[in-house]
């Protein structure tokens, strides 16, 4: 069976708070398990990687975070300029393009010039070779959330139709044919079992696919509960607090059952919705870990998923 991390480029995304950096995270320790040297990239985030990986705070130039795997949090400023320089490899030859005054003009007029400066970093990656080897086997993108990540993903084309012919528009075909290369990439999306969530994942993939261009290789469905009650059970449970005597001593315990089998029953049904609208999609199943710390030993378990 292939993994996701078989390919060279992932762009993990989904709706805020989903589990993307968790996904990313748990995609980087598998793919490193394997012997894979790995690049996660954040775009500008609220940086907690370090502390869900225990590792030191990662800042805006790549770092090296544990063994095989490398991270950094791009930044606008510090990508484009890193970009530019590994485009042109010459400081002075980046400083007479970039910093000429039409051309920052230009670029700060460009739709889409800070997303492209982390997108445009992350292709460089992926592309990159020391001593005639790739840097990295697989450089993870940990995206920004859904919309956000559908114009930064569209950026590429966005050059390609209004930068004139030059280095921006040349660099930018580079990844758009990376991108729609589906041996080499792929998006990873991520969802929690719950109505919204679900319909956002399902225009998301559309969107992807469609309009981008890009394969999604996985839809990962995090913090799954397991399933405690059967279906004729869950509709018991539902019943159960108003059945019992007032002031039961089993009030408590219903009402929890009750909440449980409500939140099995929206699961149930957001992962019918998700199956029946996106039949050929391969899932994989995040349970929801009851853990005091969410820290590494979690992600570890969670990327034994990806075997
Ligand atoms: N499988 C899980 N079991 C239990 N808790 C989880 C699980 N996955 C994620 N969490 C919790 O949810 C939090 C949010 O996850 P994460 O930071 O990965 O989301 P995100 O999609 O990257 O958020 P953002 O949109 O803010 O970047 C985690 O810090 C963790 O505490
Ligand atoms: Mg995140």
């Amino acid at each position: 069976m292939t993994s996701p991390f078989d390919r060279e480029f992932l762009f993990v995304t989904g709706k805020g708070g989903v589990g993307k950096t968790t996904v990313s995270a748990a995609l980087a320790l598998a793919a490193a398990k394997k012997g894979r040297r790995v690049l996660i990239a954040m775009c500008n985030a609220k940086e907690r990687l370090s502390h869900l990986l225990d590792v030191e705070p990662i800042g805006p130039r790549n770092q090296r975070i544990l063994e095989r795997i490398d991270a950094v949090n791009m930044t606008p400023a510090v990508a484009l300029e890193e970009y530019g320089m590994m485009v042109l490899k010459v400081r002075s030859v980046y400083k007479a393009v970039f910093e000429n005054r039409f051309v920052s003009a230009f670029l700060r007029g460009t739709p889409g010039i800070e997303a492209w400066s982390m997108l445009g970093k992350a292709y460089f990656h992926v592309e990159e070779q020391i001593d005639g080897r790739p840097r990295y086997d697989v450089v993870i993108v940990d995206g920004p959330a859904t919309g956000h990540a559908l114009d930064m993903l569209r950026v590429p084309q966005v050059i390609c139709d209004i930068a004139p012919p030059g280095l921006l528009r040349t660099e930018a075909e580079k990844a758009r044919s990376l991108f729609h290369d589906r041996r080499r990439s792929a998006a990873v999306l991520v969802t929690l079992a719950e109505d919204m969530p679900a319909n956002e994942t399902i225009e998301l993939h559309a969107a992807i696919t469609k309009d981008i261009g890009l394969e999604v290789d996985t839809l990962v469905v995090n913090s799954v509960l397991p399933k405690l009650f059967k279906s004729h059970e869950r509709d018991a449970m539902v019943e159960l607090p108003a059945k019992l005597a007032p002031g039961s001593a089993l009030t408590s315990l219903a009402r929890a059952s009750r909440e449980r089998a409500l939140r099995e029953e929206t699961q149930r049904s957001a992962i019918k919705k998700l199956e029946e609208a996106l039949p050929a999609l391969p899932r994989t199943t995040f349970p929801h870990l009851f853990v005091p710390e969410f820290r590494r030993g979690a992600v570890e378990s969670l990327a034994e998923t990806f075997g």
